[in-house]
This record gives C-alpha cells, structure tokens and sequence, in this order.
C-alpha cells in the first residue's frame, strides 16, 4: 500500500509550456498590433519548418493546422477514393482510420505486434489487395514501426508507407529520426504530443520534394506564389498561424530536454514495476523512444476496472490509448474490414496509461507504482 494519499491526474499537457514560449508568442501578438502589424507574412513558417525537417531527419517539412489534416493532406494528394483500400492498425486515434473513410476507401485493419503494440508488417502485407493504396503504422506511444519491413513491402508491392507519427517527435529508429522515412510521415503539436503550437498544431514530413509540394498546395488553396498568384490544385487551408510557429520554434528547441527527461521517469518506472506481478511493462523504453506514453498491461484483469480503482482509491489518474477505432459508433456506417486482429484486440482491454511525465518526482513514481501494485492485486 501506499504510505500516503496523493492526486496524480493524468494531464493534458504532454510536454512543457514555459516563458520562452509565452514570449515567443507575445512577441508576434505585439507586433501585429502596432500600426501597420499583421500575422502575415509568416518568416517564422520557414525557420520553423526547417528546424522540424532537420529534427525528424527529413529533407522537407510542411507545417499544418494538426495531425488529423495532415492526414487527410497525404490521403487526398495520394488521390484515395472510392474503391480503394488503406491499411492500419485498429490500435490507434481514431483519425488514423477516418482520413481515408472520409475520402470513401475502405479501411482494412491489421493485427499489431503484441510487444511493440505497432502494426506488423506481416499482418499487413497479409492484406495487400490489388486495391490496397496505401498503408498508415503508427510509431506507437513514442517507439518506432518497423520501418526497414515496411520499405521491404514498398519495394516489393509498390504501396506507398505513410507514417502516423503523432507520438513521434523525437523518435528514432537505428540510430535514424523517422521523419524521412515512407513516403511521408504525420506528425501532431495537440497540447497532449511531446510539444505543443498551442494546443493544436501539426506537420508534415518527407524525403520527396514533389511530394512535399502536393501537401503544400492542399494546405493553402492550391496556391502557387510568384510574379502572379496561382491556384494550381484544389486545396483547404490547413495553416497553422504566427504565433503558433513562434512557439513551434521554441518548443522545438527544447524538445530533447523535454524527452530526455521523460525517457528518464519511464525508465524509472520500468525499475519500480520490474518486479510487480500481473503486469505487462511496455517494450523499447531506451534510447530512441520518443517517450510519448507510458502504457502497461494488466493481462485477465478488465482496463476499467484497473482505472477505476487507480483513481477512486489512489487518485491516480490514467487514459485509454486506445479503444480499438472499429468500435466507434461512426464505424457503423463505414466500409471496414477487421478479421484477426486479436492481439489489438486484447492489448487495447488491458492497456492503462499512466501518468508518467517529464515532470514527474521520483515520489510521484514510487506511489503510482505502489498503487498499481496494490491494484493489481486486489482485483487479481
Ligand atoms: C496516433 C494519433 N494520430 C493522430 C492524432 C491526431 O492528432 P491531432 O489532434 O493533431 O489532429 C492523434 C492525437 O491524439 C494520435 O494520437
């Protein structure tokens, strides 16, 4: 049993927002409302895009308004429709599933690895049709895919990788950031992700220049800027604003402290439930995890059951990543395919994310894992 009683929410804010931000922000906020200010134009678009190419090891980056429409961007300029089929892990935000029901594919769920809690490569090159168009694995929680198998079925079908790295900024794979890796990879800036543009916020990013400028033109009407404005394509506006790039630049620039840290509280989270029986520690909590989410499984015993106890007992708070997306009711209505997906299946009933963050204290740890040891027990 815990010693004492303490209230550990599970907050919202994944990372940090401090006064460097708030300056970044207030800076241009300022300047806009001098005479002759504005929000545009927008320097701080391409000084923050490069610092996020550079970052995720890739040779472009676009900034969007959030991970969702960065999405939806790479669906549409893939020119996924009707008839189509995309393949992903039901292990996911729902978004991951819906930027392609949204353009009336299919999707086609496959089973995930039940360590990695990422899409298997083999379970998805399992379901390859003629009509697949392209496949979405998410770097899950923070740890990456198997990017090397997902380019050997690149190679061998020709289907075009595309990354959900919402929970990825920072995220490494044999020593490489994932930004380049695929055709393009996803990534989001919601308050909850490793740094935050304000709450919402997100990015594209790819090794492929022409690719690059496709999701360019879907985030900004179409436009081609030069002597004469053009509307080359059909596109939105998926921009993410001034003060949002300010503080993306900022962010960013401490975003290795911010993941250090918090690899460093899940590690020793790790040590404390090392030897707490009925417990499924996470797998690839070392160098390279981009230390998202710490997620354990309680094999046999429910999730909520787990939740519920954590936090009327012990007050610790904790989330669901995630329920399995074909279960959201909107699914009713959508064309999908979900056969043999148990393992996500029964990762997503046993998995508890607890709340462990770069500002954790090694007392907050101890008691969230004595709790989860008292838990565990009790409802075993
Ligand atoms: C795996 C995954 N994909 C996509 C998203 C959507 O990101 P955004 O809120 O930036 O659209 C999230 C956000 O929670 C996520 O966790």
């Amino acid at each position: 049993m815990p010693p004492e009683t303490r209230n550990i929410p599970f907050t919202a804010l994944g990372g940090v927002f401090e006064q460097d931000d708030i300056d970044a922000a207030l800076k241009v906020m300022q300047a806009a409302a001098e005479a002759g200010g504005n929000f545009f134009p927008l320097p701080e678009e391409t000084e923050f895009q490069q610092a996020f190419a550079a970052h995720e090891g890739a040779a472009h980056a676009v900034a969007v308004n959030a991970c969702g429409t960065a999405l939806d961007a790479c669906m549409m300029v893939l020119g996924i429709g009707p008839g189509d089929e995309v393949i992903t892990t039901p292990l996911t935000f729902v978004c991951t599933a819906t930027c392609a029901s949204a353009l009336g594919a299919k999707v086609v769920f496959a089973d995930i690895d039940p360590v990695t809690l990422c899409l298997d490569p083999r379970q998805a090159r399992g379901k390859i049709t003629g009509r697949t168009k392209a496949i979405i694995p998410v770097h899950f929680a923070g740890l990456a895919a198997d990017i090397d198998a997902f380019e050997a079925i690149t190679r061998e079908t020709g289907v075009p990788v595309i990354y959900d790295a919402a929970h990825a900024v920072g995220t490494t794979y044999k020593g490489r950031s994932v930004g380049g890796a695929g055709l393009a990879s996803c990534y989001s800036f919601q308050s909850n992700k490793n740094i935050t543009t304000l709450g919402e916020g997100g990015a594209i990013t790819t090794d492929d220049a022409e690719f690059a400028e496709n999701v360019r033109q879907k985030k900004t009407f179409g436009y081609v800027y030069g002597a004469q404005l053009r509307v080359a394509s059909v596109g939105f506006n998926y921009r993410m604003t001034k003060p949002q790039l300010a503080v993306g630049i900022t962010q960013l620039a401490k975003a290795g402290r911010l993941i250090a840290d918090k690899l460093a509280a899940m590690q020793k989270m790790q040590a404390l439930l090392g030897d707490v029986d009925g417990v499924v520690l996470p797998g690839g909590i070392e160098e390279g995890h981009g230390a998202h989410l710490y997620i354990i499984r309680t094999p046999g015993i429910d999730r909520s059951a787990v939740a519920a106890c954590l936090k009327e007992k012990f007050h610790v708070g904790t989330a669901h990543h995630y329920p399995i997306v074909w279960t959201w009711e909107a699914f009713a209505g959508l064309d999908y395919e979900s056969r043999g997906c148990d393992c996500a299946v029964e990762a997503s009933e046993h998995a508890v994310s607890l709340p462990v963050f770069a500002h954790s204290t090694d007392d907050d740890l101890r008691y969230i894992a004595d709790a989860l040891g008292s838990t565990v027990s009790e409802l075993s």
